[in-house]
């Protein structure tokens, strides 16, 4: 099928190279001259495993292109994938702008009858307004659908989680458009669930929500463990065993961040609220991550005193490991609160997502390209994400290393009697 996809951020772009990759031919429509000059070129503006492999693949063969020329892509397009961004306001209300401003462009083009599939994360009703919107800029007589087809792949393995993905979800108003989703994803060979698009909006805010709830409700229970004496991780394993439960997404840690969870739990608390309901669940998950993103910041807090001259270490800057995106990572919030409070000798060590940060703290951080320069002559070490390159650092080397061996870590990596043993004073999440 003859497909456009407009936006290349992670949604769009892993989309489109999986559709080439299956067979569909893709043009990536993109308003970023920079980013599409480099994507011809095969290289993948985002870090993610085997995307650009498979763009140079796709690239090479013919499948896929990229270009800023909106008005060729759409003109012909059988069908046109919307996966620009949807931001958070102030607020917590989604901005819808880009995706309103992406369907004018549609409807002021296509010269065919046509599907367009809403694919970015829009609260529910969006699909109804992208139809309404494209129905009344329509310069070309011809007849547009509009679907829903949210995403659900996890940055770090977007590729994996959209060849192989749990299901396709698919949102339709006619058996058309329903056929139309069913036979480009024929190729993918998997469990496809046709709905309302209603409905289907919903299932990725409910889906997101509930991961996110569940996140919270770990981190809550891990705060209660360390107040009465139990382990987290025990208790987490002891609860996995129940299937209804499940093993996944159960650890506590540092709180969740990213362009999806924090985004989409303040979207849903906000549609809750405009359709005069308040959703209590969802709330408490956002109240929780709140205080649990500087809950390990305020226990140094009270035990440095101070954090003036000190020379703190950090592990870790992105919001989970196998990424670079440092959107609502947690370790900003500690910068934040650490800079606020004094600290002037930051070293960070990240292996991706050095660069990403230097964008938001140019100077205030030193960047050093290994942990062990981070922990070298150290006070303080903080560790935020749970790269492999960190949880390879034996304990004995934060004691041979730092100055004084304090670690803060949010992400439950070391052992605490080998912590112990190694003369570290050592501080996690929910463990005693
Ligand atoms: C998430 C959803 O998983 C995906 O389905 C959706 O489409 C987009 O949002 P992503 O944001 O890439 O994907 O990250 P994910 O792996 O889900 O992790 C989100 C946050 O939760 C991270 O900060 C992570 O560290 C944290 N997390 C995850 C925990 O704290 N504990 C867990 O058990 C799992």
């Amino acid at each position: 099928m003859k497909i456009a996809v407009a936006g290349t951020g992670y949604v769009g772009l892993v989309a489109g190279v999986c559709f080439a990759e299956k067979g569909h031919n893709v043009i990536c429509v993109d308003v970023d001259e920079k980013k599409v000059e480099i994507m011809k070129k095969g290289i993948s503006p985002i870090y993610e495993e085997g995307l650009q492999e498979l763009m140079q693949k796709n690239c090479k063969e013919g499948r896929i292109d990229f270009t800023t020329d909106y008005k060729s892509a759409y003109k012909n397009a059988e069908v046109i994938f919307i996966g620009v961004g949807t931001p958070e306001m102030p607020d917590g209300s989604v901005n819808l702008e880009y995706i309103e401003k992406v369907s004018r462009q549609i409807a002021e083009n296509i010269e065919n009858d046509c599907l367009v599939v809403v694919k970015s994360t829009v609260p529910v009703g969006t699909n109804d307004n992208v139809e309404q919107i494209i129905n009344s800029c329509l310069v070309h007589n011809v007849k547009v659908e509009v679907a829903s087809n949210p995403e659900f792949l996890s940055q770090g393995q977007a590729v994996k989680d959209t060849l192989e993905a749990k299901r396709i979800v698919i949102g339709t108003e006619s058996k058309n458009a329903e056929e139309i989703l069913r036979k480009i994803y024929e190729p993918f060979n998997l469990p496809i669930v046709s709905v309302s698009r209603r409905s289907s909006e919903m299932i990725k805010y409910a889906s997101n929500d509930f991961l996110a709830l569940k996140i919270s409700y770990m981190n809550d229970i891990a705060n209660i463990c360390e107040l009465v004496g139990a382990n987290i991780d025990d208790v987490e394993n002891g609860m996995s065993y129940d299937p209804r439960i499940g093993s996944n997404f159960l650890h506590a840690g540092i709180g969740y961040g990213g362009s999806c969870f924090p985004k989409d739990t303040k979207a849903l608390k906000y549609l809750a609220k405009q359709n005069g309901y308040r959703l209590r669940t969802v709330e408490a998950a956002i109240d929780v991550n709140k205080e649990q993103k500087i809950k390990l910041f305020k226990k140094a807090k009270e035990r440095m005193i101070t954090f003036k001259d000190l020379k703190i270490a950090i592990l870790g800057l992105t919001f989970k490991a196998g990424t670079d995106d440092l959107r609502e990572a947690p370790s900003l919030d500690n910068i934040a609160e650490l800079l606020n409070a004094g600290a002037n000798k930051i070293y960070a060590y990240d292996p991706v997502g050095m660069n990403n940060c230097k964008k938001i703290y140019p100077t205030e951080i030193n960047y050093v390209s290994s942990p062990e320069e981070t922990l070298k002559e150290a006070n303080i070490c903080f560790i935020f994400t749970e790269w492999n390159e960190i949880k390879k650092i034996k304990p004995i080397v934060f004691k041979e290393l730092m100055k004084t061996p304090i670690v803060y870590d949010g992400r439950n990596v070391y052992d605490l009697d080998e912590m112990k043993e190694n003369g570290i004073e050592y501080y996690s999440i929910g463990r005693n």
